[in-house]
């Protein structure tokens, strides 16, 4: 054992249970692994996924948890907001991906509408989608979610809490706001509490202040998963189109694009276009005899 620049006790590199890498010993994530991860030190991704190609590309990227969110709203589905997908519609895009991963923990976002009413409301609707291949839920919502998170974590099923900036109450919030500034502060520090003593294994801060987000991270056992809450959470997490810049037009301010995959896209295309209206395409070989 060794003293990591923490402070905390780690094992020597042939022993690294890391979540990816050189040594791991990790076959499947699990959530333990996420929590023992903080406990050692060591930051993760997390990206979204809604099919098949993306997740078995991520999955061997080394990328230890997807979320099949309900950002397919607008990243899949073409709706203006999260609020308009339902579980019918996420439920195909949690299969896909649980089937063509192999390492990777994958999180299903429970849709607006889905489990609001009460913890039965939830468990039936979580249900639905462990049996179609998820390793875990999020939901969003502090406190007021306490109740869901108990019931679900109860009956077996791990939860990723979700508070800060929470797409599906936006009407409620007046917009995409940044939480936790000032007497705000408290509020948010509260729901990661609350979510924490519910059971959740980790928690997502979307849109939270950078100070408020470190001071979470440093009182909260679990992981903290941050999305434009600084670089102090213990991981972070992007829609995959606007990581690899897929989806066009000016990106939020938390966005890192690490690709411009809508022209390389849209490149393809057209030369593709251009090949067949010249002739170019198909070629002998690619016809058959
Ligand atoms: O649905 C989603 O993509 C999300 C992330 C932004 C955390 O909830």
């Amino acid at each position: 054992m060794t003293l990591s620049s923490h402070g905390a006790a780690s094992s020597t590199p042939d022993e690294i249970p890391s979540l990816y890498g050189p040594g791991t010993t990790v076959k499947r994530v699990r959530t333990r692994h996420l929590v023992e991860a903080k406990e050692r030190g060591e930051k993760w991704a997390m990206l979204t996924s809604y099919d098949q190609y993306t997740a078995a590309l991520f999955d061997e990227a080394g990328i230890p948890a997807l979320l099949v969110g309900d950002s397919a709203a607008n990243n899949v589905y073409g709706y203006e907001t999260t609020l308009q997908v339902s579980v019918e519609e996420l439920l195909p895009l949690v299969a896909a991906v649980a089937r063509s991963t192999k390492r990777t923990l994958v999180v299903a976002d429970l849709p607006f509408g889905s489990y609001e009413t009460g913890p039965a409301q939830a468990l039936e609707t979580a249900v639905r989608f462990m049996k179609a291949g998820a390793h875990a839920v999020k939901l969003e919502g502090g406190r007021r979610m306490a109740a869901q998170i108990r019931a679900l974590t109860d009956a077996g099923i791990p939860v990723m809490g979700h508070i800060g900036f929470t797409p599906q109450s936006e009407h409620t919030i007046g917009g995409y706001r940044v939480q936790g500034r000032d007497a705000q502060a408290a509020e948010v520090e509260a729901d990661a509490h609350a979510v924490a003593d519910a059971g959740a294994f980790a928690v997502v801060l979307e849109m939270v202040t950078s100070s408020v987000a470190a001071e979470i991270t440093k009182r909260l056992p679990i992981p903290t998963v941050g999305i434009g809450a600084g670089s102090e959470t213990d991981a972070q997490v992007l829609v995959w189109q606007d990581m690899a810049g897929l989806r066009r037009g000016k990106p939020p301010r938390f966005v890192k694009r690490y690709a411009d995959l809508a022209t390389v896209l849209q490149d393809a295309a057209k030369a593709y276009a251009d090949d067949v209206r010249a002739g170019g395409f198909p070629a002998k070989e690619h016809g058959f005899e």
